[in-house]
């Protein structure tokens, strides 16, 4: 059993329009091996992250799963409070492959379900997600996931998807912090009740040192991560900070003790720009 950290506690659920909440902050799991991310969501679970977010490609989800039986979340009353995604690798979108992928990703997370499950890239160049849907919408039925969300889909992938399927993703993970803000694509989310989940939130580390978040910090007696995180909490985006360090996934969770100024999200708001962390998906692909 792990203790609930005061900070854990203090997360708000965002409800979402199928009606399944999800805590508003998790951790990101990118770019972390499959041993070394085991102690990683162990510290993280044991800090009070109750959301985790992995993916197939990310190539750890059995170093995941490992953590999650460790301490006690892959089944039982534990694993009701845990939001666990996962993602879909690109290679194999398409309706039977989207099926057997799952089964091979739930056997590794060491779970009978998780709580969302994303289609990675829409790779517009080679469309296969009105496929892909039908085999998530099946698995969602089945009571093998319960929300079903996309990942780096621009409006027209989101019409694309809804002309072939009749539906809307429940949420939308996109790359956005304050050098990259996305405004066009967070306002059709919105407009269309997709939630945006914000991966990237700190531009991978690129974002804390432009000066804005430092002078706000010093103000507020917290750090730069803690005042952009704080920007995206208040914006009402679902975050996904990814720290391999404890201290820094308690600092990433400690964001409830102060509140930004109206003049203060403005400064913020004022660094967006034409810079991307990540890649763009119009032509990338994750394979
Ligand atoms: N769907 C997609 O296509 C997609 C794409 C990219 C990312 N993601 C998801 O989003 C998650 C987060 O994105 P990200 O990892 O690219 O970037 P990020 O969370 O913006 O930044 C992570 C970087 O910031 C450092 N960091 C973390 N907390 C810090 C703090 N309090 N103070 C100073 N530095 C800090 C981390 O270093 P340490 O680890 O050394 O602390 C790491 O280098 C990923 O892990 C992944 O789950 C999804």
């Amino acid at each position: 059993m792990t203790q609930e950290t005061q900070a854990g506690a203090q997360v708000p659920m965002v409800r979402l329009h199928d009606g399944n909440e999800i805590p508003q902050v998790g951790l990101g799991v990118l770019r972390i091996d499959d041993e070394g991310v085991t102690p990683v969501v162990e510290s993280a679970l044991q800090v009070g992250y109750r959301h985790i977010d992995g993916a197939a490609g990310y190539d750890n989800e059995g170093g995941v799963g490992r953590a999650l039986e460790e301490v006690g979340y892959a089944s039982g009353p534990q694993r009701e409070r845990l939001w666990m995604t996962t993602k879909l690798r690109d290679s194999e979108q398409g309706y039977d492959s989207a099926l057997r992928a799952f089964d091979r990703q739930l056997g590794l997370l060491r779970l009978d379900y998780v709580d969302m499950y994303m289609i990675h890239w829409p790779t517009p160049f080679d469309w296969r997600s009105g496929e892909t849907w039908k085999a998530f919408v099946r698995l969602r039925d089945e009571g093998r996931v319960r929300t079903l969300g996309v990942c780096n889909f621009m409006p027209s992938d989101l019409e694309r998807l809804h002309g072939e399927t009749g539906e809307y993703p429940t949420v939308n993970q996109i790359e956005l912090h304050p050098t990259w803000q996305q405004r066009e694509v967070t306002a059709y989310c919105r407009e269309h009740g997709i939630a945006v989940e914000a991966y990237s939130p700190m531009a991978r580390g690129a974002d804390l040192a432009n000066g804005v978040a430092e002078e706000i910090a010093a103000v507020h007696g917290v750090t730069p991560a803690q005042v952009i995180l704080r920007w995206h909490i208040e914006n009402g985006t679902i975050i996904i900070p990814k720290s391999v360090h404890r201290d820094r996934q308690e600092e990433n969770l400690d964001l409830f003790g102060f509140a930004l100024t109206d003049e203060e999200h403005r400064r913020i708001d004022a660094l967006d720009g034409p810079t991307r962390a990540g890649h763009d998906p119009a032509t990338f692909s994750y394979a």
